[in-house]
């Protein structure tokens, strides 16, 4: 019988870091040792706490036995993993070829100076995780930035500032 991890995202209590490790390390107890598994321990790790820091992947690395370096390796292959702690909200601003070409560029300028950071970071206030996307499906209307799972279509520079108001 196989079983699933599920881990609650509707308590507004935080976890302390002893919990969260306490349950990442039920995650390894779980999946240790089964094909693929260090993708799924680090995905729910990346769950409940948020990030992946150093000291979370030399713990992952001990527990599984896995080496650190084929950790990192792992984490720094695929995006969606972060080793930072990340916004409350993702703004992706598309710059595939019919973005670019429509305005992208001066919407990701404006945008580092609104925010006050480079692509790939978090606003100081914890707020914004700022990145760039390669194509989000609306071509048609570009430029288009993406907001968590909102896709704001036709954005010019005049509109981020009320774009941004509503989080
Ligand atoms: S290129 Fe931006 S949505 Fe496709």
């Amino acid at each position: 019988m196989s079983k699933t991890v599920q881990s609650c995202c509707c308590s507004t209590k935080e976890k302390t870091q002893k919990e969260k490790y306490d349950e990442i390390a039920n995650v390894i107890e779980l999946y240790k040792g089964k094909d693929g598994s260090l993708i799924q321990v680090l995905h729910l790790a990346q769950e409940i706490y948020g990030y992946l820091p150093l000291e979370l992947q030399k713990f992952i690395s001990q527990r599984m036995s896995i080496p650190l370096s084929k950790i990192s390796g792992v984490i720094s292959f695929y995006s969606f993993f972060s080793t930072a702690p990340r916004g409350k909200h993702t703004i992706r601003v598309c710059m595939g070829t019919a973005c670019y070409v429509r305005g992208g560029k001066s919407i990701v300028e404006k945008l580092k100076e609104i925010l006050g950071v480079e692509i790939g970071g978090t606003t100081e206030d914890g707020k914004f995780t700022f990145e760039i996307a390669r194509c989000i499906g609306a071509c048609g209307l570009a430029p288009a930035v993406m907001i968590d799972d909102v896709v704001y279509k036709q954005v010019n520079v005049n509109k981020l500032e009320s774009i941004l108001s509503k989080y």
